[in-house]
């Protein structure tokens, strides 16, 4: 199986699973997330799947779900009141606990209010994304406002890490996000402790939010390249 096969194994496999009619659901961002999305669309359409209120983490999300027909509420809405039932969502890095890194399509501060306001929470990834230590091969995405890009630069780095402000595709200078602010890439060049660093790097000045999340326990749905599917608690 290549890695696109993988994705869409992940991503439907868990929503098979795991979405169930009534949910509010909060629903990822990235090309894995984007399977579990078609697959809550394909099951509401033939009617096994009925009054789900989604909560998409991105503009792409919400493109997903127009074109789903999923019905889309804000978390302030009167139908989520801030709350969800469950979240799927991909990661860019997991660890051994079902800790993990994300962020690499830039909606990490989203994603964590996302995940962070649901009951339970599942990450679905291919199994390249499986890794001992996080942080240290997929860099660790940092949303920053624009005024503390020098500062909080300069803060990253007395982490011993290399810091890199991401640039656009097709557009000159930085990415901006949907909120108007930079990303800085944060790769550490030693194992740091992702509970802390989580903690840490938002005690910096003009820091929006940070890619790791450490204080859920996922269950974690991996697609391998034999076309298995490790569903790890
Ligand atoms: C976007 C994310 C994505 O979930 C993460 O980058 C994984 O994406 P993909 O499934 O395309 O590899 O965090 O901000």
């Amino acid at each position: 199986m290549n890695s696109d096969d993988m994705k869409i194994l992940a991503g439907r496999t868990a929503a098979d699973a795991l979405v169930k009619s009534g949910m509010k659901l909060g629903l990822g961002t990235g090309s894995t997330a984007v399977h579990v999305i078609g697959r809550v669309g394909e099951l509401l359409a033939c009617g096994k799947l009925r009054d789900v209120a989604a909560f998409p983490t991105s503009f792409q999300s919400l493109m997903d779900c127009e074109k789903w027909k999923i019905p889309v509420f804000t978390l302030n809405s009167r139908e989520l009141e801030g709350g969800l039932d469950l979240t799927i969502d991909g990661a860019d890095e997991v660890d051994g606990e079902n800790r993990c890194v994300k962020g690499g399509g830039g909606a990490l501060l989203i994603e964590k209010l996302a995940a962070y306001a649901s009951s339970s929470f599942a990450l679905v990834a291919d199994e390249r994304k499986l890794v001992k230590s996080l942080g240290m091969s997929f860099p660790v995405p940092v949303e920053i406002i624009p005024e503390a890009r020098v500062q909080a630069a300069r803060a990253l780095e007395a982490f011993g890490a290399e810091v890199i402000l991401r640039a656009a595709l097709r557009k000159a200078g930085p990415v901006i996000t949907e909120h108007g602010n930079l990303i800085l890439d944060v790769r550490f060049r030693e194992s740091a402790d992702p509970v802390v660093m989580e903690d840490e790097i938002n005690r910096i000045p003009g820091v929006v939010e940070n890619g790791f999340f450490t204080r859920l326990r996922p269950v974690l749905y991996a697609a391998r390249g034999d076309g298995t599917v490790e569903v790890r608690k």
